[in-house]
């Protein structure tokens, strides 16, 4: 390879290392707000009542969220920020069933997906935290 070709691969690596590093420290941040997309927001809540929820939640949920549902379960603190969500506050409390169900649903980061529990299950759930509203 002549000098000039070696040159230009010093170069082409170099510029690499720089770019992934600079991908590396931008996504290690905290993501920002979690927002549901827009047209999750009208979504109606089909289920009345919160059915079996009660037992879902402790079985599934509290190990993060807290017995209490104010994001202080026994595996919130090691968990890194977003930590587990209050869901007895405003922030929680102030979106619609849609929005609630739909970031149940999907999940991010450290809160798992429930895509499989079935719809009424997570739409009881999304009932369920309506009842820990402001405790
Ligand atoms: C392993 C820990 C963990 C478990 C288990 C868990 N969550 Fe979460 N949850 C989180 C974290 C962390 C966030 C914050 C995610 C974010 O903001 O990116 C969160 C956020 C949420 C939010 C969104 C609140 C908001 O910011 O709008 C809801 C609703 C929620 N969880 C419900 C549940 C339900 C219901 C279950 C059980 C079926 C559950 N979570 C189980 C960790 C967990």
């Amino acid at each position: 390879m002549s000098a000039f070709g070696k040159l230009l691969s010093i170069v082409f690596v170099a510029t690499t290392l720089v770019a992934w590093t600079a991908v590396s420290v931008v996504s290690a941040q905290a993501p920002g707000p979690w927002v549901a997309p827009a047209g999750e927001k009208a979504t109606k809540n089909p289920v009345k009542g919160i059915g079996n929820a009660k037992k879902t939640v402790e079985t599934n949920c509290v190990s993060c969220h807290g017995a209490s549902g104010k994001g202080d379960g026994p595996a919130a603190a090691a968990l890194p920020p977003p930590k587990p969500a209050n869901w007895t506050g405003d922030a929680v409390q102030k979106q619609t069933d849609g929005e609630i169900f739909w970031k149940i649903t999907n999940g991010r980061g450290a809160m798992p997906p429930w895509k499989h529990l079935p719809d009424n299950e997570r739409w009881e759930i999304v009932n369920y935290i309506r009842t820990l509203k402001g405790k």
